[in-house]
């Protein structure tokens, strides 16, 4: 079946740059940009404030029905809304970083978001982030790139992101969160953060933003044809 609509899958592991390259390519070709983590972390600020243990995952089941999650389209891109207010940058802390991390391995968790993932690509040409956007929800996609960069050099861009957002942190700390989300992420059974076969490894461990951009805009223009 031919698709509709054109769509960017775009995966790797935390802090390898992948929302600001999201961001750059949505602006540079027009596209809806979807932050599939925030949507995780989401779950994560849900069942942290209800005080439920993120590695409790009967209970986190349970209260699954509870959670209204949309994701709807403002200026170009995805914004969350639980129970009917916008998520903004309280799923940014290391807290709900963790609490994401862990509830991302639950199967039921992951089913509970793949319609509201799916359904967006189904409407709008789009450039989704996330881990197993290449494999799991649009194994469809045009242009599959998976982001890889040194855990040192992703802690370094997370630790100066986290103190210009003012959250207090040391690199030390980000460091051995991001080690941990790594084995976390990449080692669950279900949907783990792992390259689609037909996916373009890319490397932007020394690589500018702007450099960043250029690299995945000559990649996409070979498939991408306006
Ligand atoms: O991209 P992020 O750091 O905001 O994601 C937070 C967590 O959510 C990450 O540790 C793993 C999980 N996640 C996932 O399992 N699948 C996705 N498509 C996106 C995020």
């Amino acid at each position: 079946m031919v698709s509709a609509t054109f769509k960017i899958a775009l995966d790797g592991p935390s802090g390898s740059g992948k929302s600001t390259l999201a961001k750059n390519l949505a602006k540079h070709y027009g596209f809806v940009y979807i932050d599939t983590g925030a949507l995780y972390r989401t779950i994560g600020l849900f069942v942290s404030e209800r005080g439920i243990a993120s590695d409790d995952a009967a209970a986190i089941v349970a209260v699954l029905p509870e959670i209204h999650i949309e994701m709807k389209l403002e200026n170009g891109g995805g914004v969350v809304y639980l129970g009917g207010k916008k998520i903004g940058e309280e799923i940014r802390t290391p807290l709900c970083s963790k609490y994401a991390s862990d509830v991302s391995k639950i199967p039921e968790v992951r089913a509970f978001l793949l319609e509201t993932q799916r359904s967006i690509a189904r409407e709008n040409n789009v450039i989704m982030d996330g881990r197993d956007i290449g494999t799991v929800i649009l194994p469809d996609a045009q242009v599959k790139l998976f982001i890889i960069a040194s855990p040192e050099a992703r802690a370094k861009r997370r630790y100066a992101e986290l103190c210009e957002k003012g959250i207090e942190t040391t690199y030390e700390a980000v460091l051995s969160d991001m080690k941990w989300r790594d084995a976390n992420d990449s080692g669950r059974e279900i949907a783990p953060a792992i390259p689609a076969e037909d996916a373009i490894h890319f490397d932007n461990s020394g690589l500018s933003i702007e450099e960043t951009a250029e690299k995945a805009i000559e990649i996409i223009d070979k498939v991408y044809k306006r």
